[in-house]
């Protein structure tokens, strides 16, 4: 297959609008919950207010009284939900803490769904529910008396003697920081509607990994997976949070099975906080050592993650942080520690936001310490090879950082702190490195072509806001040489050939890859037959319709000959198993990168913090859509401001409880807080990383704002706040 640079014929990179642009705008835009069932009954969950201990007794007589109560679930009815284990990576369930009591493992947790003729009298019940408790005093997190303590089960890179090198360098830096709590609250919320039409169940739910939700539903069930259907046309936002199975869905689909009704639950914006993943907070600690001219010669990373009683859920972005820069020698180690919470999970950019805002932050203090320009520092310690021998495929980090330095006038800052002021505001300038891990897995899709021209794809990909309805038709009207308004793009249902989890950024790539084969494929038959036109060759050919279906395997899956049938990547897609290659794991560091360079003004007397400007250069493969490409940007810096400077989820220490678990008190940013907000989409060419060259980039813009954010925050005002977010009062009182 030769598809890596096909000449453009058509479309592929143009800024075409999103197809389905006109359907979310006009609110035709048929969600998960919007889809109409027959006779739905409408569920209302039930919720533990205690973290640890157990439930003592259950009165549902005041509830069960409400008219139009049609009947309530609690652990001691739903024996008949299979136990499941805790899978994370994709469509697995999203916790181990699957049941509904009489354990109480975080706060928050199901403990009963009430199911009514309507929402109103289903909440009402809710409400009356009598459960009584045997509490416990939790273990909310961090240095909470209680937790355990775990070294991570995998391995983090290592290379040379660190330590050694550390102790011996001519200038040292040893600090630490912190990132809290934060949990995606995407607006679409958690919902789910069952419906079985005899044994056939479909299930209408946002996803992020449609036949992983399949196979782990029919687990739950106890039935065949070819019997479950998992529809989900659109996702009204998701980062991370829908792409694994959590408790509620097996749940609402037993109730429909015993009320031989379909039945619809629309969770609460509170209980959203509780019945799904989160990203936790983390700490780390990190030495640098470096020789006088900026050349580090030790780079050490120790990471500390909070996570729940029984799941060992981990980000462990050492792995990212140990290959951004040539260092000489390297040391890292996680920690995780657990805690009476609920599961963490993926959130946008899992492993890197964190620990690569930690990395960054000490660059930056490592050029004050060197009195070197931080951009000079990184060019000094950029290498395609890491320390522990390990080539990039590509590296556009440098390149990166130049156009946007220009961009942002950076040769006009003067270095030390405090130097530039506006009247009452204190000026900052600061920069960051964003680096997102590279993915590509097996996948499948079909593509019918027409005599008359008209393409139709199927693909059970997913409309998670990310424009890979639009990039599909892209790569179909140019491989096939037709007009983007020629082509059907089919997604979101498991009826349809699978692709992995919308998750790690690989989305793009890897339907992009399988649709440019399938398209090959079918032209291939087609310019077989004689004729100049499309239809001519139909003609000579006798048919009306030409159908493809394509299987497709990255180099990196492919299985060794003589494998087990069921270790082939497509049988394990089929079966709600992704195969995600890439990253750090392969022969090479397949990698896309950014430079985040942030102005920052802050009150000199108030200490408000403004953000005029913002200007971020990524580097990323091939871009299929400048338009859906600049939009993915965009909104991950402003995400970044977000979390360098508003949102943190607030854990009430003593009971073990989120506090703010409401879009009133979780802070984000608005629009009076985003400024000026410049992408450039740097030229990168990698041929390696996959055929159509395509490097992930959901995930890289809200890697390098923090940093970005704190470093220009230091350049203003002196003041070095190593814990996120940065509110003005951290600033008063520093
Ligand atoms: Mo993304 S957090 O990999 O769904």
């Amino acid at each position: 297959m030769s598809t890596a640079a096909p000449a453009a014929k058509h479309n592929m990179g143009r800024p075409e609008p999103r197809l389905e642009s006109r359907l979310k705008v006009t609110g035709r835009a048929r969600y998960a919950s919007d889809l109409p069932v027959n006779n739905p009954a409408f569920a209302f969950l039930v919720t533990s207010p205690i973290a640890r201990g157990r439930i003592a007794a259950i009165d549902a007589r005041a509830a069960r009284a409400i008219p139009g109560v049609l009947d309530i679930f609690t652990h001691e009815n739903t024996g008949d939900l299979k136990p499941i284990k805790y899978a994370p990576g994709g469509g697995g369930p999203a916790t181990s803490m699957q049941d509904f009591g009489p354990d109480i493992h975080h706060d928050g947790q199901i403990v009963a769904m009430v199911v009514a003729d309507t929402f109103e009298a289903a909440r009402e019940a809710a409400y009356a529910m009598k459960i009584a408790y045997d509490a416990e005093r939790p273990s909310a997190g961090f240095d909470a008396d209680g937790v355990t303590q775990a070294a991570v089960a995998k391995k983090t890179p290592n290379a040379g003697d660190a330590e050694t090198a550390f102790d011996a360098a001519e200038v040292k830096l040893e600090v630490a920081y912190e990132t809290p709590a934060q949990h995606h609250n995407p607006i679409e919320l958690f919902t789910t509607t069952a419906s079985w039409d005899g044994d056939e169940l479909t299930i209408y739910e946002p996803s992020q990994f449609m036949y992983g939700a399949k196979a782990n539903i029919a687990t739950k069930l106890g039935m065949k997976p070819e019997h479950v259907r998992v529809v989900s046309p659109f996702v009204g936002g998701a980062f991370g949070c829908k792409a694994q199975l959590t408790p509620r869905t097996g749940l609402v689909a037993l109730a429909a099975k015993k009320l031989n009704r379909p039945v619809k639950l629309v969770a609460t914006r509170d209980q959203g906080f509780t019945i799904a993943t989160y990203r936790a907070e983390t700490r780390h600690r990190i030495k640098l050592g470096a020789q006088r001219d900026g050349k580090i010669t030790s780079f050490q990373h120790d990471g500390f993650e909070v996570t729940s009683r029984p799941d060992a859920y981990s980000v462990a972005g050492v792995e990212d942080s140990a290959r951004l820069y040539g260092f000489g020698a390297v040391k890292t180690g996680v920690t995780i520690v657990h805690a009476d919470r609920n599961t963490p999970g993926f959130m946008r950019s899992p492993p890197v936001v964190p620990y690569i805002y930690a990395l960054e932050s000490a660059m930056d203090e490592l050029a004050v310490k060197l009195a070197m320009d931080p951009i000079a520092l990184r060019r000094r310690n950029d290498a395609m090879t890491d320390a522990t021998g390990k080539e990039w495929s590509s590296r556009s980090l440098m390149k990166c950082y130049d156009e946007a330095a220009a961009a942002f006038g950076w040769a006009k800052r003067s270095a030390g702190p405090g130097s530039m002021r506006d009247g009452d505001w204190l000026i900052g300038w600061g920069c960051a490195s964003a680096v997102y891990p590279t993915h590509i897995g097996a996948s499948t899709g079909r593509v019918t072509l027409n005599s008359d021209g008209r393409a139709h794809v199927q693909v059970a990909a997913h409309e998670i806001g990310t424009g890979v309805m639009t990039v599909v038709g892209q790569i179909a009207a140019e491989h096939l040489g037709i007009r983007l308004d020629q082509v059907q793009v089919e997604l979101g249902d498991s009826r349809l050939p699978p692709v992995p989890v919308a998750g790690g950024s690989n989305q793009t790539a890897s339907c992009c890859s399988v649709i440019a084969q399938a398209c090959d494929a079918l032209m291939g038959r087609l310019n077989a037959a004689g004729g100049n036109s499309i239809e001519a060759k139909f003609e000579q050919l006798g048919v009306s319709t030409l159908e493809e279906y394509a299987e497709f395997i990255p180099q990196e899956a492919r299985p060794n000959p003589g494998a087990e049938p069921s270790g082939n990547p497509i049988k394990k897609l089929y079966a709600g198993v992704p195969t995600l290659v890439g990253g750090s794991r392969g022969k090479k560091n397949m990698y896309a990168v950014g430079a985040e360079f942030v102005e920052v003004r802050v009150h000199a007397r108030t200490r408000e913090i403004r953000v005029p400007r913002i200007v971020g250069a990524f580097a990323a493969g091939r871009i299929m859509n400048t338009r859906t490409a600049h939009s993915q940007y965009m909104g991950a810096m402003i995400w970044g401001v977000s979390s360098a400077l508003h949102e943190a989820t607030e854990i009430d220490r003593r009971n073990a409880r989120y506090v703010n678990d409401n879009l009133a008190d979780y802070m984000v940013p608005v629009n009076a807080d985003i400024q000026q907000l410049e992408v450039i989409l740097v030229a990168e060419e990698d041929h390696e990383v996959n055929p159509v060259g395509v490097k992930g980039i959901g995930e890289l813009g809200n890697v390098g704002t923090a940093a970005a954010v704190t470093n220009a925050i230091y350049h203003a005002t002196g003041i070095r706040i190593r814990e996120l977010p940065v509110r003005l009062e951290k600033l008063l009182m520093a």
